[in-house]
Parts: structure tokens; sequence; C-alpha cells
């Protein structure tokens, strides 16, 4: 029915490095050409499913965890999942694309330097950090694993935010999950 196959685009990156700004944008993409998809962003799900984890090593891996089982129920479903969750442990990531399955899940590195993502900060959260008013936070007291082999490694710094999610549409259809051409406008109404 839906015309695309489900999977999971996973973004990883610090806080900053644009996996809220990018997931939202894709999302917004894809349903303008016909496609359904859906963001599930570690800042709502904290609020919600996982408002009783914090940000210690084993708290981090069970977020993740719950991510990664919540993107594979979408998955089944048929949407094309867009996760944005910082999720700085590579050993989390490589759980949940087992969880997911390695055929549909595509690990999206958001590359930003530390430097600009501090710049931004968007939520203040560095600031606050370097004040001390934030423990564990990544990148100034935790730690941030990179990805080895990401399906899509994507400099924000150097990228704009049509410039990425026009990689990210390529590599959906390049991976087979929506179709070369979108459907012409119209099909199905007759
Ligand atoms: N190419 C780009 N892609 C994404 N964001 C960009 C890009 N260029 C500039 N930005 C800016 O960078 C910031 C990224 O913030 P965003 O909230 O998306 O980060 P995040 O990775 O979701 O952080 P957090 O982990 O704290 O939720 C925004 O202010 C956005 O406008
Ligand atoms: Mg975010």
């Amino acid at each position: 029915m839906l015309r695309q196959r489900g999977c999971v685009l996973w973004f990883t990156g610090l806080s900053g490095s644009g996996k809220s700004t990018l997931a939202v944008a894709l999302e917004a993409a894809l349903l303008g050409a016909g496609h359904a998809a859906y963001v599930l962003d570690g800042d709502n799900l904290r609020h919600g499913l996982n408002s009783d984890l914090g940000f210690a090593p084993a708290d981090r891996r069970e977020n993740i965890r719950r991510a990664g089982e919540v993107a594979a129920l979408f998955a089944d479903a048929g949407l094309l999942t867009l996760a944005a969750f910082i999720s700085p442990y590579r050993a989390d990531r490589d759980a949940a694309r087992a969880t997911v399955g390695a055929e549909r899940f595509l690990e999206v590195f958001l590359d930003a330097p530390i430097g600009v993502c501090e710049q931004r900060d968007p939520k203040q959260l560095y600031r606050r950090a370097r004040a001390g008013e934030i423990e564990e936070f990544t990148g100034v007291s935790a730690p941030y694993e990179p990805p080895e082999t990401p399906a899509l490694s994507l400099d924000t710094s150097v990228l704009d935010t049509n410039a990425c999610v026009e990689s990210l549409v390529t590599l959906l259809r390049q991976r087979g999950f929506v179709p070369e051409s979108a459907p012409p406008a119209g099909r199905g109404a007759a």
C-alpha cells in the first residue's frame, strides 16, 4: 500500500550537530513527496516513555534500547522512521542495529566539529555544561564514540540543511526504501 519499505535512519552526533533539524526537514520532504515518515526524537522520548532515565552510561544504554525497539516497530509498520538520538556509545547503536535488522538500519553520522555545535548551542546546553550545571554532557564531560562505517556522514558545518536533506533522500532511493521517482500527482484519486 505504501509503495515504500520501512526502515530506520538513525541519526547520531553531538548535541547541536543537527539531528532534530534534519530529521524534521527530511520528514517534511518525504511527506511532501507522498512517503509515510515519522520522527522519533530523543527529547520527546525522554519526556514520556523514557522519563525514568538519566544520563549515566547504563541509563543511556536503556534509552537507546527502548528507542531501538520502538523504531523497529515503526519500520515493521512500513514507515520511514527517522531516529534522532545523540546515542554516543557505539555498542548501544550496534544493539539498536541488531534489534531493527542491519538490512533496514541506516546509520547517519552528523559530523560537525564540537566547536561549531558549541557555538550554535540552540538549547544553551553547552553553556550550562561548561558552567558545571549539567553533569555527564556528551562532548564536554561524557564521551562520544563516532561511527566507524556509517551509511552516510554529513558535516553540517559545511553543508546546509537542504543539501543534507537531498543526500538523505538519495540514500533512501539508492537503498531501495523509496522508489527512484515519486508517484505521479493524483495517483489513486480517480
Ligand atoms: N546543515 C545543517 N543541518 C542541521 N542543522 C543545521 C545545519 N546548519 C546549521 N544548522 C543549525 O544547527 C542547529 C542544530 O540543532 P539541533 O537541535 O537540530 O541539534 P540536535 O543534534 O538535535 O541536538 P540535541 O542532541 O541537543 O537534540 C540548529 O540551530 C540548526 O539551524
Ligand atoms: Mg535534537
